[in-house]
């Protein structure tokens, strides 16, 4: 179930370069790269002429010359030049896809071109803002995304999937709250333990020895963006009044959640810290840690991904509290399939 007519993250923006970066992004094969003067540009990966892969070739300044006969072609897709004869056919170009970077990543617009409006993607402004240090990695999960969103929308799997990193038992004995803002189309879920345990993630990352008050407030942006805010401070204490917060620790966990095939998913991951900013031990670990915890879902939703093809039609799973947040976000996301078709 693809949701067409959206923004996708194509990739971090250290990701695209002059050398060309092949990805697929709902089954769009995709070449990227960046001009001389720095704009990213998104082609079709498939040369018009014997559809080699414009990603197999290379760059003359801001033009792909085909590796396969020479056809090239300008930022725009357009073809400028064929070997062997003077006129290049009308029909020679390739699909270019409008492009946006914005907080660290290269967004692309997958749909009618018409209706690509900037204003519509969702915003992770801590990505690329200097009170954060940021970290951040991409997992191709071998599994289709539905299975990540269920996955990110349900953190009770924490405690059991990531326990010894992020998970405690507080994480799947405290009820969730779930608000569906159905028009914007967000997804919220929080979940606020007063006085859990603290994980090696935050104690080693914070220094706080003890328990925590801890925070988990979600937003999920269907199809791509999902934000995770998290704040821990030593048990008891509380952001002031006036919202100040000067003894919260803040992680601003962010997911791109990038269909490639149906059935797998270019899973991007960036953890956003406003403490410990220059300290780059506390980089690597975090690094590190969330890369692994990363790892131990996309091992988990493979194992699915297998289950669920091997299975005969019409399972029919059983649904508790925990999954409200997955649920909205089933609807939504089904909603706007069926809007396109
Ligand atoms: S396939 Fe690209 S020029 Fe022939
Ligand atoms: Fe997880």
């Amino acid at each position: 179930m693809f949701v067409r007519d959206q923004w996708y993250v194509a990739a971090y923006g250290y990701e695209v370069g002059r050398d060309l970066l092949s990805r697929t992004i709902l089954g769009e094969p995709l070449v990227l790269y960046r001009t001389e003067d720095g704009e990213p540009v998104a082609l079709a990966d498939r040369c018009v002429h014997r559809r080699y892969p414009l990603s197999q070739s290379h760059l003359d300044g801001d033009t792909v010359v085909c590796g396969y006969h020479g056809f090239t072609y300008d930022r725009t897709g357009a073809c400028v030049a064929v070997p062997g004869q003077r006129r290049v056919p009308r029909t020679a170009r390739v699909a270019s896809y409008p492009v946006v970077e914005q907080d660290s990543f290269v967004w692309v617009w997958i749909g009618e071109r018409e209706r690509a409006d900037e204003s519509l993607i969702p915003r992770a402004p801590w990505l690329a803002d200097p009170a954060y240090t940021t970290v951040s990695g991409m997992e191709p999960l071998a599994a289709r995304y539905e299975l990540l969103v269920d996955n990110l929308m349900d953190l009770s799997h924490e405690t059991y999937l990531h326990g010894g990193y992020i998970g405690t038992p507080e994480v799947a004995e405290t009820p969730i709250t779930t608000e569906v803002d159905d028009k914007n189309g967000v997804v919220h879920v929080s979940r606020h333990m007063a006085d859990a345990a603290c994980p090696p993630f935050y104690a080693r990352s914070t220094g706080i020895e003890g328990r925590i008050t801890r925070w988990q407030d979600i937003e999920y942006h269907p199809p791509c963006l999902y934000l995770l805010h998290s704040r821990v401070a030593p048990a008891g204490v509380l952001p002031n009044a006036d919202g100040s917060d000067p003894d919260g620790f803040h992680v601003e966990v962010v997911y791109a959640i990038t269909p490639e095939t149906e059935h797998s998913t270019l899973d991007f991951w960036a953890v956003a810290r406003d403490f410990a900013l220059d300290d780059q031990g506390v980089s690597d670990f975090l690094r590190e840690s969330n890369r692994t915890v990363v790892l131990q879902d996309v091992t988990a939703l493979n194992i699915l991904e297998r289950v669920i093809a091997t299975e005969p039609e019409g399972y029919q799973e059983l649904s508790i509290n925990i999954d409200t947040g997955g649920l909205a976000a089933r609807r939504i996301l089904k909603r706007m399939s069926d809007v396109r078709s």
